[in-house]
């Protein structure tokens, strides 16, 4: 049976030129035997039509809070209570903040307020605008009150532009969608651990030697191994990211604390992902108060020892070892560096990044990846980390059965 049969799915329409591939996404949902109901901005008439909505979606479009027939029945709250989730595509930069301020001012805004169903937001618009601070923070406030993203992806756009800022395709919406929507209780006999985000290794009270990484694909890479029933264990970093559905939070600040809690879960875990970027250093002796600038002083040395080395550790253990995947961040040589640290460091799988483009790696809302395992290998073309991280999942899924299976 379809997934997605009899779930009630409210579309919201913005104005922007992707509402073309809006009519597509709904074509889709029905074929899934979806029920879909769509709420119309002002904005967005201008660019599709109730009538196609209507025929589309076989069912009547709304495009006002202020209806008299609707509102007899009390229209926006009937539909916020139908809903089982509310996918709004495309959602135009305007929305978004309209939405982050918690503004009702129109059908749409004031639905998302009133709906207990979650929220699913496909962003479009100029790659400058969406590159915009404002519209980052919005995005950002969103997601921390719960809301999901697909999207958007980079590309050539409408206006000429060419970047981050195209819809997500139809399809893909419709995957974002399955996932959130349909429990999935494939991986429910797995324990996962992952680690993520960056370290933070004391110099004094008051300084500490870290790096770049925003935790994000760490933490989407938990969020896609809850969604299909792991028991996930996420070992994080100082991150400042909401903690994704389902999943058990460990907070630490020093790659020794990472190690200790990744060698005590690991060995009760079906598979262990080193997502964290791990300062390989750190302080021989941290300072124990603040450490003064002196005049006579123009340079100061920091004498530095080895980290442990997490992963590694892991996949020496002897006794229930877990399906051990790495991460590589390189800036050249991004195949070879990764397949010799899968060697060195003895791991079932590496995921290479290549952290010197622009639009993938630390802190970008996408990534690209070359994986790698024994006598294998996948790449994964640019998408948003949470997409990435679902075929992460697959191709470990994929891999760990058949080691399982040759044993
Ligand atoms: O967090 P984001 O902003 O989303 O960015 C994601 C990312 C770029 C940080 C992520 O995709 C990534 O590549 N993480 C690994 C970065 C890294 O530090 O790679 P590395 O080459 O230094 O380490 C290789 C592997 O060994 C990694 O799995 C790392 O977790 C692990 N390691 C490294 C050092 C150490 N002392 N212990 C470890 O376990």
């Amino acid at each position: 049976m379809n997934k997605l049969a009899g779930k009630n799915i409210v579309v919201g329409i913005t104005a922007g030129i992707a509402a073309y591939k809006s009519i597509e996404f709904i074509r889709l949902l029905r074929k899934a035997q979806a029920n879909v109901r769509v709420v119309l901005t002002n904005a967005a008439q201008a660019f599709v039509t109730p009538l196609t909505l209507q025929a589309i979606s076989g069912n009547a479009v709304a495009t006002s809070l202020l209806d008299p027939q609707a509102e007899l029945a009390m229209g926006h709250i009937e539909l916020a209570k139908w809903a089982d989730m509310v996918v709004i595509a495309p959602a135009t930069a305007d929305v978004l903040a309209r939405l982050a301020c918690g503004q009702a001012n129109d059908l749409l805004t004031t639905l998302c307020l009133a709906t207990r169903a979650s929220l699913l937001l496909a962003p479009a618009m100029n790659q400058q605008m969406f590159a915009h601070a404002a519209v980052q923070a919005n995005l950002t406030q969103l997601k921390v009150r719960g809301a999901h993203t697909v999207g958007p992806n980079a590309g050539e756009q409408a206006c000429g532009d060419v970047g981050l800022g195209r819809m997500a395709e139809p399809a893909e919406i419709v995957a974002a969608l399955t996932a959130l929507l349909v429990s999935d209780d494939t991986l429910s006999d797995w324990v996962v651990t992952l680690t993520a985000g960056p370290t933070q290794e004391a110099i004094d009270p008051v300084r500490y030697i870290s790096n770049h990484s925003s935790g994000k694909m760490g933490f989407a890479l938990a969020q896609a191994f809850a969604e299909r029933g792991a028991q996930v264990n996420l070992i994080a970093g100082p991150v400042a990211l909401p903690t994704p559905d389902k999943v058990t939070r460990i907070d630490v600040l020093s790659a020794d604390e990472m190690y200790q809690h990744a060698l005590e879960l690991a060995t009760q875990s079906a598979v262990f992902v080193g997502c964290a970027a791990v300062a390989d250093y750190k302080m021989a002796q941290v300072a124990a108060h603040k450490l003064k600038k002196t005049a006579a002083q123009d340079t100061l040395t920091l004498t530095l020892v080895k980290n442990p080395d997490i992963i590694a550790s892991v996949a020496a253990l002897q006794t229930n070892r877990p399906f051990v995947v790495g991460f590589a961040a390189e800036t050249q040589n991004v195949a070879e560096y990764a397949q010799s640290k899968l060697v060195r460091k003895k791991l079932d799988m590496i995921c290479a990044n290549d952290v010197s483009q622009k639009e993938i790696g630390f802190g970008r809302e996408q990534n690209a990846l070359s994986v790698f395992w024994p006598g294998g290998q996948a790449d994964l073309p640019q998408a948003d980390k949470l997409s990435i991280a679902r075929q992460v999942v697959d191709l470990i899924i994929a891999q760990r059965n058949h080691i399982q299976s040759a044993v």
